[in-house]
């Protein structure tokens, strides 16, 4: 085939049905256990001022490495999104909301990312936010919703990994113990994990490096490092999670890929999934993000989940597959007059779903096409048809039986077979 003058950028991608459907059905699945759960859908803008993600905190890749940013032409400095929380959290400081605000989302998202699969720089996710309230049941319900969803999808192998990274007053005591660690064993790290150490001690610990493994597993826990009410919280949402029968791992070295996390963290791994791209979703609290973007006080917690990766999950374990998008109905005509035209408009205007062949095709190529189609039915009018005012109804499923219908009994006659 030629080549076009023009191909999709790395790590984007032109989603064709069937994909596209799927991705259609999976957001739609997300809006009814989110609306089961009393939130309600925000669509913020897809680019911000570049300091609503600048202030998720400069040590994270996705801000320092992987932003869009760029000047417009109206000289402000702006970024896309990488991520929904810090445009969740930009829009509750804006137009405050009654508390506690219950909100999901659906789109895209952008970080210049090495492509790879499961991995590009144009992504899906849905999500949910809770902002406003402190009660560890907040967490334990939204981490159920997503597990719901996850189940509902009929994906069996994700795992929840469940952590407690404390309050920003524990962080600095905790930090500096990590960093003693990782200095005093520093020869026997990888070198990348020598830079990360200086920047953001806790990243160390999310090294997939096989040379970091045994300084890592030796590492400093945060759970040791708990305030005595963040402890209390993390129990709190151990025991809702049992007793709302949500299984888990605790995962005392899990840390996530962005800076904000306070207290309860936690990811979604699918073992269908590539080695280095397991996360399907992850979240947690993030207790003063809102104040960092200038709003007041309030905690929040959320997850996102990531589309094209639980997509990829489903995938590999053979369930949520493609819908059938085929239409029910195929016209086929080799008159010269508007036959084609109106049984289409007449069928769907019916609510039955209803497509033909275009630019005069013979009847053999326009029977052809019937079959491709999938349609349960052709509708055929002929010259003799035209001349009788009948149309040929042919089943095309099974025996393929033909009859002659009068024109205005069509739509019944189809109702009838479908
Ligand atoms: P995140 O872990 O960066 O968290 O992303 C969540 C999910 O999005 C990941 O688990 C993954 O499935 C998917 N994802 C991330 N990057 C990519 C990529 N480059 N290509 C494909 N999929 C990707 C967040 O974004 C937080 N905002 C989650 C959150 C909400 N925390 C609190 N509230």
């Amino acid at each position: 085939m030629a080549r076009a003058d023009f191909q999709t950028l790395p790590g984007t991608r032109d989603l064709l049905e069937p994909e596209s459907g799927r991705v259609r059905r999976l957001v739609a699945r997300f809006a009814t256990e989110a609306e089961l759960a009393g939130f309600g859908q925000i669509v913020p803008p897809m680019f911000e001022d570049v300091g609503v993600f600048t202030r998720l905190g400069e040590a994270s890749d996705v801000v320092s490495k992987e932003l869009y940013s760029f000047e417009d032409k109206g000289g402000r400095a702006i970024a896309l999104r990488p991520e929904f929380t810090a445009s969740v959290c930009r829009a509750f400081a804006e137009q405050r909301p009654v508390v506690p605000w219950k909100t999901w989302y659906s789109g895209p998202n952008f970080r210049y990312d090495k492509p790879q699969k499961g991995r590009y720089r144009q992504f899906d996710q849905v999500g949910a936010e809770v902002i406003g309230s402190q009660d560890p049941d907040v967490d334990v319900e939204l981490i159920s919703l997503a597990w719901r969803f996850y189940q509902r999808l009929g994906l069996p192998d994700v795992v929840l990994l469940l952590n407690s990274l404390g309050d920003f007053a524990q962080r600095p005591a905790y930090l500096a113990a990590l960093r003693t660690h990782f200095e005093a064993n520093a020869a026997d790290l990888s070198e990348q994990s020598q830079a990360t150490m200086a920047v953001n001690p806790l990243r160390v610990l999310d090294s997939k490096r096989r040379q970091d493994g045994p300084v890592v597993a030796e590492a400093p826990l945060m759970l040791d490092y708990l305030s005595d009410d963040a402890a209390a919280a993390f129990d709190r949402v151990q025991r809702g999670l049992k007793a709302v029968g949500v299984p888990y791992e605790l995962a005392p070295r899990l840390v996530r890929g962005l800076d904000y996390y306070t207290r309860t963290t936690f990811e979604f791994v699918s073992s269908g999934l590539d080695a280095a791209q397991t996360a399907v979703g992850g979240g947690g609290r993030y207790d003063g993000l809102i104040e960092a973007l200038g709003g007041p006080p309030e905690p929040g917690v959320g997850f996102a989940l990531g589309v094209d990766r639980t997509l990829l999950a489903c995938d590999a374990a053979g369930v949520f597959g493609p819908a059938d998008t085929s239409v029910d109905v195929w016209v086929v005509a080799t008159t010269e007059g508007t036959e084609a035209l109106e049984l289409v408009e007449e069928l769907r205007a019916a609510g039955i779903r209803a497509d033909r062949s275009y630019d005069g095709r013979s009847m053999k190529a326009q029977m052809k096409a019937s079959n491709r189609s999938g349609a349960a039915i052709a509708l055929i009018v002929g010259e003799d048809e035209a001349a009788a005012g009948t149309v040929s109804v042919r089943t095309l499923r099974g025996e393929g039986r033909q009859t002659p219908v009068e024109r205005r009994q069509v739509i019944e006659k189809v109702r009838s077979l479908l």
